[in-house]
């Protein structure tokens, strides 16, 4: 049977998944994002060189696979033309492979200029968001006032929409906000152009993905962020604002569960986080410097260093709890090669009481600090290695812990940046 697999971040985002949706998309017919937006960074490197996708999805590097940017994303037009022509300066042509969904919203000037804003206003109690406009761009989608993809079919309602809009955000950034105002005409003026250019790709992707299942065809669901990024499963309010988890799958795209057949969760062999928010193994010391350098830790979207730490199984637990993960992607193993010694959070202690805690409510967070297992680390390098067996001793065994702590088996191995330093240890379409 053709499997239709998931691939989604267990962590805080940054995992590594566009890695993996690359190499797993050689051997099927769509890859699909169903929520975020430009927020998310996906980095892959081929032959040598590095490609950054934020809204493409990344298994369209090869050109017989389909690309679909399902309902559940938000689209920036003038985002996703500035990918298609960095891509054809780099020989990717994604020309009659890329669909949109019509009912996909926008992300518009007003969105980017509100998400600033506001995170000026919080100040020190900022989120840090990317300032890519994705809250307010959903925010609109659930106020049932947002501009969708599809209302750039219609030039006359767009431009009466969009001045509506316009006055009613104007009114907010420069009233309450203090911040410079839009103009509708400058937005409606870069926004024309772009319409030509992706016209042919608006369409109805819901009953594409129908079709294609009809067919028999193999799908690969991309996710974008991680599972303690969802909005609802996250750790609120340092979240962003789509469904990271399973279900946004399902409701970003109108395919159902049961053809959902396989749910690799992608997990970094550490931990790290971009922007403010709860994480209860972070490092400050010479191992965060080590993960910093080695593992090239900074934002690919925003350039900020990112937040470090040990494998906080706790979370790792909760995700495949909530995303009925079937197996597990452990990438970045390379970069423990060297350290002494390493580490897994195995449990949280209230810090006041020394109780365990199982879960932590949103006000609990900042109780709570890690309970570890050690061991050993491995002097050997992985990086590049292709076969489960040639790895050290030492990287087996905390692969093995992983497992056991989980129940869950790890299904592919990501040992460096390039293509080719997998190890795949189960196929997934068909295991
Ligand atoms: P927003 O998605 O820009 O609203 O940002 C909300 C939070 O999610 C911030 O902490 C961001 O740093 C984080 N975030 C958003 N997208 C990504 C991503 O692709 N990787 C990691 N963190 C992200």
């Amino acid at each position: 049977m053709n499997k239709n697999i998931v691939i989604l971040g267990t962590q805080w985002g940054d995992e590594g998944k566009g890695k993996i949706v690359d190499c797993l998309t050689s051997n099927s017919a769509y890859v699909v994002r169903y929520q975020g937006g430009h927020n998310a960074g996906h980095t892959l490197v081929i032959n040598g060189k590095k490609i950054i996708l934020h809204l493409i999805p990344s298994g369209l590097l090869h050109d017989n696979v389909i690309g679909i940017i399902a309902n559940g994303v938000v689209v920036s037009p003038l985002e996703l033309i500035k990918e298609i022509k960095m891509l054809e300066t780099n020989n990717v042509f994604i020309d009659k492979r890329l669909f949109i969904s019509s009912a996909s919203p926008l992300i518009l000037q007003y969105h980017i200029e509100m998400d600033i804003a506001r995170e000026k206003k919080l100040g020190i109690s900022a989120l840090g968001t990317t300032g890519r406009g994705i809250g307010p761009a959903y925010e609109d989608k659930i106020a049932r006032r947002a501009l969708r993809i599809g209302d750039l079919k219609n030039e006359k309602t767009l431009s009466t929409r969009l001045e509506k809009i316009v006055s009613y955000y104007n009114h907010q950034l420069v009233s309450f906000y203090k911040h410079k105002p839009v103009d509708y005409k400058i937005i409606l003026r870069d926004l024309l152009p772009t319409i030509d250019l992706i016209y042919d790709m608006i369409q109805d992707t819901t009953s594409i993905l129908h079709n294609a299942i009809q067919d028999r065809k193999k799908i690969v669901f991309e996710g974008a962020q991680g599972s303690f990024l969802d909005i609802d499963h996250g750790t609120y309010p340092y979240v962003t604002s789509s469904n990271s988890t399973i279900g946004g799958v399902i409701t970003g795209t109108g395919v159902g569960p049961k053809h959902l057949h396989y749910i690799l969760g992608v997990t970094k062999a550490y931990s790290t986080r971009v922007g403010h928010g709860p994480f209860p193994t972070e490092l400050f010391d010479d191992v965060d410097k080590h993960f910093s350098q080695k593992g090239c830790e900074f934002g690919s979207t925003t350039g900020r260093k990112r937040r470090t730490g040990w494998l906080d199984a706790v979370s790792l637990c909760r995700s495949v709890h909530i995303n009925s993960l079937s197996g597990l992607c452990i990438t970045k193993l390379d970069v423990l090669d060297g350290l002494n010694e390493i580490k897994i959070c195995t449990a949280y202690k209230n810090i006041n009481t020394s109780e365990i805690v199982s879960f932590p409510n949103i006000d609990e967070w900042e109780n709570i600090i890690p309970v570890y297992e050690t061991y050993s680390g491995w002097t050997k390098k992985t990086l590049g290695i292709r076969k489960l067996k040639d790895l050290p001793y030492e990287a087996r065994n905390y692969i093995n812990r992983i497992e056991e702590i989980t129940q869950t088996p790890v299904d592919v191995i990501s040992t460096g940046p390039d293509r080719s330093d997998i190890i795949l240890i189960r196929d997934v379409f068909f295991c």
